[in-house]
């Protein structure tokens, strides 16, 4: 039976794309890639561009639109669902392309739980890639963690005071989404004599990579989605 591989594609270097997923991706028949509305250019796409063929492979953009209220997405899912359910009875393996790795806050989570609830049956592979975790770790020169040190990682759009308890608790806490809340962010850390801690990484490895440790020069400035904030003590 065709099967559904999710293939992460690393955070946007296509030197940090495993050999397995290039492998993948230059033989699977289908290749799918979300974007966030309609007209916009996949990132994770882009970055897998030089190994398709598109003579020979059909490629799906499907919309995921990334919003916190939940309400009305169902369809877009269901919708992407659908299609990958159409290849897949054809014969056709297809590949979901997400950026990083899949199983880290990422959109195939939602086509996941769809087909692990109502196609069992239809065999997931997910190839694992480089999270954006990881490379803005390298790109600032920041240690995750070492020996007995705790990590978290979290959406910066989390509740207030459960983001205050974790950075109190943990010696590194990553704030993923932080692009719309970094100013309520950047003001709970100087509450908590943290703001000279953190550092802000935009675009890590790609060719725009960001990398600023001076937080308050950020505050009150439009920041890309595809940023994050570590925070170490
Ligand atoms: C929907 S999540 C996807 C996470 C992804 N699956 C991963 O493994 O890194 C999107 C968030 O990941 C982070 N992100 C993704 N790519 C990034 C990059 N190149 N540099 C910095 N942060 C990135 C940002 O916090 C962004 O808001």
């Amino acid at each position: 039976m065709a099967r559904i591989y999710a293939v992460g594609v690393g955070p946007g270097d296509p030197e940090l794309l495993t050999l397995k997923a290039e492998r993948v991706l230059r033989r699977t028949p289908v290749i799918c890639a979300p974007v966030a509305s309609a007209g916009d250019s996949s990132h994770a796409l882009s970055i897998v561009e030089p190994f398709l063929d598109r003579a020979r492979q059909e490629v799906i953009v499907r919309v995921f639109p990334m919003r916190k209220d939940r309400e009305g997405l169902d369809e877009f899912w269901e919708e992407a669902a659908a299609t990958v359910l159409d290849r897949i009875r054809r014969g056709k393996d297809v590949a979901f392309v997400t950026i990083g790795d899949p199983f880290l806050y990422s959109t195939f989570l939602y086509l996941y739980r769809i087909f692990r609830e109502r196609h069992p049956d239809i065999p997931i592979e997910v190839v694992p890639g480089v999270t954006s975790i990881n490379a803005a770790a390298a790109a600032a020169g920041i240690p995750l963690a070492a020996a007995s040190e705790r990590i978290a990682v979290l959406p910066a759009t989390f509740e207030e005071g459960k983001l205050r308890t974790t950075l109190m608790e943990f010696d590194t806490v990553v704030l993923m989404k932080v692009n719309r809340v970094f100013d309520q962010v950047f003001a709970m850390l100087r509450e908590l004599g943290l703001e000279g801690n953190g550092a802000f990484i935009a675009r890590a490895g790609t060719d725009q990579e960001q990398v600023v440790f001076d937080l308050d020069s950020l505050v009150g400035k439009k920041l890309d989605y595809l940023s994050l904030l570590i925070v170490k003590k």
